[in-house]
């Protein structure tokens, strides 16, 4: 066999000789001419890529068994004597709890378990959700982990050391729990090892835990039907916010003058471990601004008078809502209240666009799809969406393989119109109302209101979810008034 030295082959594409032979044939001359394109375009693409673009991408197998949980350490181990600021802001973000947390145990437990026992094609949630959700058991293939009161390591959630050795991505677009990960390695950080003093382990200076595509990793997701059921990062990256360099860290993981350890180093940017969003009515207010205005000032009753409301989503880097979309409801509330105090609800104008029936509050039956996992056949559903009739929702509904609507992402076989706010996006609605004959002269108050709720209460109710989860946070609220003359 003759040894193909390197440098000599590639001078021979350009001289037409290799190995002291020559390439006169045509099929030769040919051949060097696709091998030079193929050279050209890898080194075109090589200058093109954005700098660090793709870095991170390491091709590694699946993780389902191949740890086990003592090769990670616990939260507590970091958190006890040196990192305890950064513990105890994890320990009260929806980060650690991610396994313990009521409404995911119910999920889990009572509806994505038995669904996948009984239906082989979304077979693969019973260890899958846990990847993201209990990432400690799905690499020590405990399947399904134990229940939260017996008290496991599955309930620490995503936990530090899962975060902190994570070192890159097995595929360009980061969702369903691709990370690559190095247990027993150095901790992954943001300041090179030459700063940081620890007594207890090794780090290293991480260019991948600084991304978005970090968080993507577990902030999207794809459902076993081949549908994004989840898509934070996707929407973020299509948004004015990624194209500026505001990354998630920015809004979620703030920076101040800190210890990161207790006796560590102050820095004046150290990272807060917020991971605050939905659980945290503070963050949830006010994303959304709203402004009111009548078309007429003076209505008279029996006349038409038009209300244009006006929101705009100043606060968050993805769509208003995002993440369990399927979950997830905000609604605009319009009324009217005259001089006498007698309130009138003003249901929202249709504007025509395709499958806005499903962001019309209206009353219909939904999610008949808990019935399989719940051994009710022929399960007629319940509500669909629990607010007040006409009012206009933001959502994208989820469909289950017979085309119902669903709050079980894996079971998501299509999405329905994408009607949410989206990163600096502002939407118009309008409001048509005649005032009736019996409306009481002088001041009238028109009120409106963006309201939100993390899972729509019919489906809590049913499943006995915990109240916390179907609060309503009041996002904004805005007034105008008219007056009612004779
Ligand atoms: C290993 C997977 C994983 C990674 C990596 C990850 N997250 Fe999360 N994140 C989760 C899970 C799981 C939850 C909690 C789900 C729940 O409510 O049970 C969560 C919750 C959150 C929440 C709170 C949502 C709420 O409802 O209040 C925010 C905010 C958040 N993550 C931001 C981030 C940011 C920013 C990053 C990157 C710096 C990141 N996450 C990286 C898995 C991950
Ligand atoms: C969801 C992922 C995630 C979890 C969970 C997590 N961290 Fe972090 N941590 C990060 C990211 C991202 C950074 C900033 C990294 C960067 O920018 O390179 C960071 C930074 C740090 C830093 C360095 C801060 C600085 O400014 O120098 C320390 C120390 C740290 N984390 C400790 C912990 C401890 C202890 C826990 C558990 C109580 C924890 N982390 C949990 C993602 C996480
Ligand atoms: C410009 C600030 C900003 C940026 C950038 C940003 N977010 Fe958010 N995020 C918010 C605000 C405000 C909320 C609260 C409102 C809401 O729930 O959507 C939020 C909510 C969330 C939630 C809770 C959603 C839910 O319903 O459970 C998650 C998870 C989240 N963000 C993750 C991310 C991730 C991952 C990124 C980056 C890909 C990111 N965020 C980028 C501001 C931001
Ligand atoms: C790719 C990662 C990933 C997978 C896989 C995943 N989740 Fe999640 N899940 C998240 C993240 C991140 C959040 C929180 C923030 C949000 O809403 O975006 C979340 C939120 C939730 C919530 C809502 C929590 C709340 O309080 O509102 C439930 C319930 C849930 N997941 C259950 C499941 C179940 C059951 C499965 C499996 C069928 C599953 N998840 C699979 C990442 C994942």
């Amino acid at each position: 066999m003759k040894q193909i030295n390197t440098p000599e082959f590639f001078k021979s594409l350009f001289t037409g000789t290799f190995e002291g032979g020559s390439m006169r044939s045509s099929i030769e001359r040919i051949s060097r001419a696709l091998i030079l394109t193929t050279l050209l375009v890898v080194l075109v693409s090589a200058i093109m890529l954005p700098p660090g673009g793709n870095a991170n991408v390491i091709e590694e197998d699946d993780y389902l068994g191949k740890f086990s949980y003592d090769d990670f350490e616990t939260a507590k181990a970091c958190g006890s004597a040196c990192h305890s600021l950064i513990y105890e802001q994890w320990k009260q973000a929806m980060m650690s709890q991610a396994y313990v947390h009521h409404w995911d145990e119910i999920e889990y437990f009572k509806l994505a378990v038995p669904h996948a026992e009984k239906d082989e094609n979304v077979a693969e949630v019973k260890a899958g959700c846990n990847g993201c959700h209990a990432p400690l058991s799905y690499m020590a293939g405990d399947v399904p982990p134990p229940k939260p009161e017996e008290g496991s390591r599955a309930n620490e959630a995503v936990t530090c050391d899962v975060c902190h050795t994570i070192v890159g991505i097995k595929e360009e677009t980061p969702y369903n729990f691709n990370w690559v990960i190095r247990p027993g390695g150095p901790k992954q950080g943001p300041r090179p090892a030459e700063m940081v003093d620890s007594p207890h382990h090794e780090v290293a200076k991480s260019d991948f835990l600084n991304k978005a595509e970090f968080c993507g990793s577990c902030h999207n997701e794809m459902s076993p039907y081949g549908v994004w059921v989840k898509s934070t990062h996707l929407e973020w990256s299509e948004g004015p916010y990624a194209e500026e360099g505001v990354r998630c860290h920015d809004c979620h993981m703030t920076k101040a003058k800190s210890r990161t350890a207790s006796m560590g180093n102050e820095y004046d940017d150290a990272w807060m471990h917020l991971f605050h969003g939905a659980h945290d009515p503070g963050k949830v207010r006010g994303t959304i601004e709203v402004r009111i205005q009548p078309d007429i000032r003076e209505v008279i009753p029996g006349e038409p008078v038009k209300f244009t409301v006006a929101l705009f989503n100043q606060k968050t880097g993805h769509k208003f809502p995002t993440g369990s979309v399927e979950d997830r409801i905000v609604w605009l509330h319009v009324e009217a209240i005259d001089a006498d105090g007698n309130v009138y609800h003003l249901p929202v104008d249709a504007k025509g666009f395709e499958g806005e029936e499903y962001t019309i509050a209206a009353d219909v039956l939904a999610y008949q799809d808990m019935g399989i996992a719940l051994d009710l056949p022929g399960f007629a559903g319940v509500q669909r969406d629990g607010v007040p009739f006409g009012d206009r929702i933001f959502r994208m509904p989820y469909f289950d393989p017979q085309g119902r609507m669903t709050i079980q992402q894996w079971n998501t076989k299509s999405l329905g119109v994408d009607y949410r706010i989206g990163p600096r996006e502002t939407k118009l609605e309008t409001y048509t109302f005649t005032p009736p004959y019996e409306v009481a002269l002088g001041t009238m108050k028109v009120h409106a209101t963006i309201n939100y709720q993390k899972l729509v209460q019919p489906v809590a109710e049913f499943l006995e979810v915990p109240e916390e989860e179907t609060e309503i946070i009041e996002v904004n609220t805005h007034f105008t008034e008219v007056t009612v003359i004779d």
